[in-house]
């Protein structure tokens, strides 16, 4: 696992997702209230781009059918089976780092 710089912090807005990618990962990265987030990409439901839902009370929520995703845990709210990965971020300055 290393860290891996994915975005400055003035690349993102409260409240909007980003697409940021790696080498290996698609990831979203979120600001909200503040602190970062970066969680997969693709919505474990059908494959709907996680960076592009809205963000509610610290849950993000997926735009073509609308499951959620808690930011701090990946765990969806309504079935806890069902799990994004949530990665460690980092920053450094003005870089947002990403672990992956
Ligand atoms: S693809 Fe995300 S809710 Fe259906």
């Amino acid at each position: 696992m290393a860290f891996v710089k994915v975005a400055t912090i003035e690349e993102l807005e409260e409240g909007i997702g980003k697409l940021v990618e790696t080498e290996s990962k698609r990831l979203a990265l979120f600001k909200v209230d503040g602190k970062f987030y970066a969680t997969d990409e693709v919505c474990p439901h059908r494959g709907g781009p996680l960076s592009e839902g809205d963000i509610e009370e610290c849950e993000v929520v997926c735009p073509w059918h609308g499951w959620r995703f808690n930011l701090e845990t990946g765990v969806s709210p309504v079935n806890p089976n069902v799990k994004i990965q949530i990665y460690t971020v980092k920053v450094e300055g003005s870089d947002i780092l990403i672990e992956v």
